[in-house]
């Protein structure tokens, strides 16, 4: 694994995301809540960016069609996902996997990410 520091608690310090292409992928720096989440930017079932997905209660919705994961994770919520995409899937045999996720800390001042 490698770290990558992306911005300073200072320069994030209020709620929001903030986008970060590193070698290729596109991270997704969340501040919710008092904590710091990175993900992929790109939803798993049908590539749309997240960035402008919505984040509740340590989950993100998916702006697209509405699957929702855990900020943790990256598992799917199905007590949470849009009813109508509830009715499109096999919840038994999901389509899309869950979201990436990237564990973070905080070093001298720096949000870290391990790629
Ligand atoms: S693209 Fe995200 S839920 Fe479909």
């Amino acid at each position: 694994m490698k770290n990558e520091s992306l911005c300073s608690v200072e320069e994030f310090n209020e709620p929001g995301k903030k986008v970060f292409e590193i070698e290729g992928l596109e991270i997704l720096l969340i501040h919710a809540d008092g904590e710091y989440f990175a993900v992929d930017n790109i939803c798993p079932h049908a590539k749309t960016r997240l960035i402008s997905g919505r984040v509740e209660d340590g989950t993100l919705t998916c702006s697209n069609h509405g699957a929702c994961f855990d900020l943790k994770n990256g598992s799917i919520r199905l007590d949470r996902v849009d009813e109508d995409l509830l009715e499109q899937i096999d919840v038994d045999n999901l389509p899309f996997g869950p979201l990436k996720t990237y564990p973070l800390h905080i070093e001298n001042g720096m949000i870290v990410v391990q790629l």
